[in-house]
């Protein structure tokens, strides 16, 4: 029997004026899956990543998030089913006037309030939780410093380090590597995968770089090797293993769903422009 979805979208509509933000978009996502999400400035990415935890509000459609329906749950109610989800906003969306510790404690701090804990975390200390997320991102030594004094890339991982650190089912990432050198890139990449490959949750990744969606697709983490490993050659056909998708979307419609090498063979004009494509 197939695991439940984490995430559900059926034929999710959502309009600003004349503008199609999100057009009949159906989408699931189960534990350990990853969904690399192209497509032209304004095509619905974001609105996609936001509608999933009740961000905004959709026009028609269902939307189910761990098995409830986020478009019809009061906001309330929302507040609790969001803090289970991590979030790596567009804009980075670290808060300046916290240090670095303080926001990655944040999301801790806001589950606790909600009252949903992760019972695998919840007899280690808030400390304790913070510091382990900064070790996951190598990031340790920032625990007191500002946001405003470190780089952009290392902002991006404390992004990420607040992301993960209620160890949610699900992390959706928006663009986390948009303005990165390459080689930072690659490393927040490598450790989305591992946060995918370690915990085994589902990732939604918005991105403009095709390697980002080529490191998730050809390569896993490897635990006791501690690196990431390329997948074998059977990946492709082997639904265990490979477990990542790509969408396209274009004035708020999927208008393509499909593995790696299915994306590479596409014809269409419109979506070989997100295929190797460098920045
Ligand atoms: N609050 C809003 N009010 C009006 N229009 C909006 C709002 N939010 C999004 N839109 C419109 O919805 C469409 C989809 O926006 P969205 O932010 O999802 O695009 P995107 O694919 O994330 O783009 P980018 O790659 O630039 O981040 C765009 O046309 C955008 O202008
Ligand atoms: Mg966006």
């Amino acid at each position: 029997m197939a695991e439940q979805p984490i995430l559900a979208f059926r034929d999710v509509n959502l309009q600003y004026g004349d503008t199609w933000a999100l057009r009949n978009v159906s989408l699931v996502l189960r534990p350990g899956e990853t969904r690399i999400i192209l497509g032209a400035a304004g095509s619905g990415k974001t609105c996609l990543l936001k509608a999933a935890i009740g961000l905004v509000h959709v026009d028609g459609g269902e939307i189910s998030l761990f098995g409830e329906d986020v478009t019809r749950d009061r906001e309330t109610d929302l507040f609790a089913l969001r803090s289970r989800a991590g979030f790596v906003f567009q804009e980075g969306g670290l808060f300046d006037s916290l240090s670095v510790g303080e926001n990655v404690e944040y999301p801790l701090l806001n589950q606790r309030l909600s009252g949903h804990q992760n019972n695998s975390g919840s007899e280690r200390s808030i400390e304790d939780r913070v510091r382990e997320a900064l070790r996951f991102v190598e990031l340790e030594r920032t625990f007191d410093k500002f946001p405003s004094e470190i780089s952009g890339g290392m902002r991006r991982r404390v992004g990420i380090a607040r992301a993960i650190v209620t160890e949610p089912p699900l992390v959706l990432y928006d663009s986390p590597t948009a303005g990165l050198d390459p080689i930072t890139a690659n490393t927040i990449m490598a450790l989305i995968a591992k946060e995918r490959d370690v915990r085994n949750s589902a990732s939604l990744i918005v991105t403009h770089r095709y390697q980002d969606g080529e490191i998730m697709d050809k390569f896993f983490y490897d635990a006791a090797r501690q690196e990431l490993v390329p997948l074998g050659e059977c990946a492709d056909t082997d639904p265990k293993r490979n477990r990542t998708r790509f969408i396209v979307m274009k004035e708020g419609q999927v208008v393509f769903f499909g593995t790696r090498l299915e994306l590479e063979a596409c014809d269409d004009l419109y979506v070989k422009r997100f295929v190797h494509h460098e920045d």
